[in-house]
């Protein structure tokens, strides 16, 4: 496993993402995940599904210190006092006595940014969690975030994948020494059928999105990516043996656009 390094932490560069998993299959897919070599798992209060990471989390029995646990805040609990309180019913859920990261899942311009980071940083100072960042933040709401957090931010989650150009906020999480998570990574699912990423795979003998991650964790991104499904558990941390070219990253970078983004909540921040 490699890891990124951002602002003191030190962030597995493949973890599993869990939005949609419910329940035994959640509990199960975690439990899994960690047995083949996942060290980091993502989750969210908003997922519904925190007590099942939990779960899995203790049926592994990897060690709690060697596991990289993400959560996040949903954006109805940025005041100040519900940022504490839930953040102590996510650690109650995942029964942990803190979690490796707490995220603000999404921008939320009702409550002052820098009243919700203080309070992040707050929890951060209790205990809760190791390290604190954010999630969907443009590059002018990231510039504003470093200045005005008390805390080292130590990255912003966003969707990242061979469809959608992020050079903009990758550029400026580097210049703030934090990380880029790359969700939806493998575009929802889309990268499979992708004729590019299945060429350059047959060179290597990877599947397209085997192809996909490398290009991502190959620019000292993390990824996140999702699966249901056990088998693709492996396929999707089997990255690490093989390297793809200047050619071969410069050939996937130019599919990207700026009009790639799958994710569209209808409460999104402008991000151009
Ligand atoms: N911060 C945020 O606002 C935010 C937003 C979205 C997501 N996220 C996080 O990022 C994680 C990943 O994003 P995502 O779930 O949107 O998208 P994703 O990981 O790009 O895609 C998940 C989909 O791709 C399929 N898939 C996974 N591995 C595959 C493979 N090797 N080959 C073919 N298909 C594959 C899965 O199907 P099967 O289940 O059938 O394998 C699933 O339908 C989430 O689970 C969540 O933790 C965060």
């Amino acid at each position: 496993m490699q890891f990124v390094e951002a602002n003191g932490a030190k962030i597995p560069a493949i973890g599993l993402g869990t939005s949609e998993l419910r329940g035994r299959t959640c509990a199960r897919l975690v439990e899994q995940a960690l047995k083949l070599g996942y060290r980091h798992i993502d989750t969210a209060q908003v997922y519904e599904n925190e007590r099942e990471v939990g779960e899995g989390l203790r049926a592994s029995r990897v060690r709690r210190d060697d596991i990289f646990v993400t959560t996040k805040v949903w954006t109805t609990h940025f005041a100040p006092h519900d940022l504490e309180r839930s953040t102590k019913e996510s650690l109650t859920k995942l029964r942990l006595t803190e979690v490796d990261l707490l995220l603000l899942h999404w921008p939320n311009p009702q409550v002052p940014l820098a009243e919700t980071l203080g309070a992040l940083a707050h929890v951060r100072k209790l205990g809760m969690s190791r390290h604190i960042g954010v999630s969907n933040f443009t590059v002018a709401l990231l510039d504003e975030a470093v200045a005005a957090c008390p805390e080292p931010l130590v990255c912003d989650q966003v969707e990242y994948h061979p469809y959608l150009d992020q050079t903009k906020v990758k550029d400026a999480c580097a210049r703030h020494g934090m990380a880029l998570v790359a969700y939806s990574p493998v575009a929802k699912g889309r990268v499979k059928g992708d004729a590019t990423l299945a060429r350059i795979g047959r060179d290597h003998g990877k599947t397209a999105a085997q192809v996909c991650l490398r290009w991502l964790v190959q620019q000292n991104v993390c990824a996140i990516p999702r699966t249901s499904r056990i088998e693709r558990l492996s396929e999707n941390i089997e990255i690490f043996d093989f390297e793809l070219s200047d050619e071969e990253m410069g050939q996937i970078s130019g599919m990207g656009s700026a009009k790639g983004r799958l994710t569209d909540f209808g409460f999104a921040p402008k991000w151009d």
